[in-house]
């Protein structure tokens, strides 16, 4: 899967930000960002959490109903807020304080992005298989994220 999965993310990025090139609403691009991550890898959920007055609101997202709001410090989302870093969670049930949206969600990746060197949101996304994500996630999702910086 790695190899196609590399292939599939070179192919993805310069499409996606020829997707926000020129439009400037940020959730108009985060819903789109949200559903081309869909439809490429097929995710059981992706989508964002904005930082608004000190928490995490649900934003554009696709798979199944979540949670609307999480604390700072609180499951994967808030410590990866908190810590403003990338954390990949392979196995749900062995990171203490993950919040579970779905009962179908076996491994986790949550990205931060920084606007003016603060984090602004969190990309979040839940595979229903154990250790689902590596680094070849963590180097492109990261290019992701620096695109949504630049756009925000
Ligand atoms: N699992 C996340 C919560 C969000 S849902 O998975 C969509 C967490 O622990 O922060």
């Amino acid at each position: 899967m790695s190899s196609k999965k590399e292939e599939r993310y070179q192919t993805l990025l310069p499409q996606i930000e020829s997707l926000v090139k020129g439009e400037p609403d940020l959730v108009a691009n985060l819903s789109n960002i949200a559903a081309a991550l869909k439809q490429t890898f097929n995710f059981l959920w992706v989508g964002f959490y904005l930082v608004k007055e000190n928490e995490l609101v649900l934003g554009p997202f696709q798979g199944p109903i979540a949670c609307t709001r999480i604390a700072l410090g609180k499951g994967v989302c808030g410590t990866s807020w908190k810590e403003r870093r990338t954390i990949l969670v392979p196995n749900v049930d062995e990171f203490p304080g993950h919040i579970a949206c779905s009962s179908d969600s076996k491994s986790e990746i949550v990205l931060p992005a920084f606007k003016n060197d603060e984090v602004f949101l969190v990309l979040d996304v839940d595979s229903d298989r154990l250790n689902d994500f590596d680094e070849t996630d963590v180097l492109h999702l990261g290019q992701l994220m620096k695109v949504i910086g630049k756009i925000a």
